[in-house]
């Protein structure tokens, strides 16, 4: 362990501006204008893991973005850890809120500020950098495998083909992922589930055409003020979600369970605060920390139509668009949530609108066992680290493949992410502390050590 610090220590500077060159690449999954940047990425990942003395490497095309393949066989003897990432980014947008651009990365009071810094490059860089010390220090313990993919964000189509034609290849024991995140940097956590999702458009359409407000308003049905109805007719006064059957398939979480993930340490007054918000408006019957993780939700994520631009125009819009996610809890079924929801919004329209509803993307929940021989691994990597043990919580972000993994091959998936909820990843001046990222290069031996020795 101390050779892996010296090493970390004298290759700090060098770890650090690899990881800052990465980032400099805009590796936007969503929008199609930086397709080629998106490649290049995939390529530079490539060649990092060369670097780093991975004996295998390769570049998969798919019909989108390419998946970094990799793997370093040391042993039929040891186990096999499959490392996931991804190297694609969420949208820069709104740019103007940014203080420093998002593709040109800056440390300011040690923290690394740029797209995808957190989520995922800074969190996936580190296994590579993990490696590398362990390549030229003590020794590679397992065999490892990298599947790094650039269509996390966009919701991982290819990559289900991927997994499902490639199961020989994936074979591994356990996935170990950094792409999720602790409760501070003194409060070591380990997340041990995740929540689905179903994600939904919808679009309704009023008159065939824009209208004058003064001639047509009053007698004409507007398809954004019925949007708005539909929307706030969701969920209820004690914000259940009204869809018919949506909680059917839930699983009610035991007395023991419930006061096991409150015992995380969580202060409402100061959730409040750095969200300067007066009051948070769960669930009824729920704690936060239950809402925001065992609970499923129902989020407006965009809603348009009408004028948006600068000044007024008095128009009655022909229509009404909104984007519309669900996040899920065992034992729910994306496929299943989706059509109940396209059921239930067609039956609540007014007969004076047209209602089309259409499924972007969805992922089934995950759950891992803290029992088992990986979730311990990474307890006792972060407790030797930290010189605290970690909290086990259960995280309300979503990684679609990670149900597959399991599915398919029938691997668990350990979530041990380093970053913080406060990193702002998704939003404007995302950053991932420079503490974090070496924490985890340090913290990532230990996890393969000790897999190696429990499994
Ligand atoms: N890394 C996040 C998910 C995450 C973050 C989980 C923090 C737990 C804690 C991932 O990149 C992500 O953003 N996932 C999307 C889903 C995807 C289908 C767009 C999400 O959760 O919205
Ligand atoms: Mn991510
Ligand atoms: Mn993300």
């Amino acid at each position: 362990m101390n050779t892996h610090i010296s090493y970390i220590e004298a290759n700090r500077q060098r770890m650090l501006d690899e990881l800052l060159e990465l980032l400099r690449i805009p590796s936007v999954s969503a929008d199609p204008k930086y397709k080629d940047e998106v490649k290049r990425t995939a390529e530079w990942v490539a060649e990092a893991l060369r670097k780093a003395g991975v004996s295998h490497v390769e570049i998969c095309p798919t019909n989108g973005h390419p998946i970094v393949y990799a793997e370093h066989i040391v042993s039929n003897d040891v186990p096999t850890v499959l490392c996931y990432g991804h190297y694609d980014v969420q949208p820069p947008d709104p740019l103007d809120l940014w203080t420093s651009p998002p593709f040109e990365p800056v440390i300011k009071d040690g923290k690394i500020y740029a797209r995808g810094s957190a989520d995922d490059k800074g969190q996936f860089y580190m296994h590579i950098k993990a490696f590398e010390t362990m390549k030229n220090t003590t020794g590679i313990p397992c065999n490892i495998k990298f599947l790094i993919e650039g269509e996390e964000e966009v919701g991982s189509d290819n990559l289900y083909t991927f997994v499902k034609t490639n199961a020989q290849k994936l074979k591994a024991d356990v996935v170990l992922i950094s792409d999720t995140h602790m409760i501070a940097n003194d409060i070591p956590s380990i997340e041990y589930g995740l929540r689905g999702l179903s994600y939904m458009e919808v679009e309704l359409t009023g008159p065939n055409k824009d209208l004058h407000s003064g001639l047509f308003g009053g007698a004409v049905d507007n398809p954004i003020n019925v949007l708005c109805k539909m929307i706030a007719s969701l969920k209820d006064e004690n914000n259940r979600i009204t869809i018919p059957g949506f909680y059917d398939k839930v699983v009610e979480l035991s007395t023991q369970e419930r006061a096991f993930i409150n015992q995380a340490p969580f202060n409402h007054q100061e959730y409040c605060k750095a969200l300067e918000i007066a009051d948070t408006n769960g669930e009824k019957g729920y704690t936060v920390l239950e809402q925001t993780s065992i609970r499923p939700t129902l989020d407006v994520n965009g809603i348009w139509g009408g004028y948006t631009g600068e000044g007024a125009k008095t128009v009655l819009p022909s229509k009404a668009y909104a984007k519309i996610s669900m996040r899920l809890v065992p034992n729910q079924d994306p496929q299943e949530i989706s059509e109940l929801f396209e059921k239930h919004f067609i039956s609540i329209a007014p007969k004076t609108v047209k209602v089309k509803v259409s499924y972007h993307h969805g992922g089934y929940p995950a759950v891992t066992p803290i029992d088992s021989a990986g979730f311990q691994a990474a307890n006792k990597a972060m407790e030797a680290t930290f010189g605290k043990k970690p909290i086990p919580t259960r995280g309300g972000g979503s990684i679609p493949i990670v149900a597959l993994f399991e599915r398919e091959l029938g691997i668990k998936s350990v979530l041990m992410g380093f970053g913080l909820e406060s990193d702002a990843i998704h939003s404007p001046n995302e950053h991932y502390g420079v503490f974090n990222y070496f924490k985890g290069i340090e913290t990532i031996p230990l996890f393969h050590q000790y897999f190696a020795e429990l499994a």
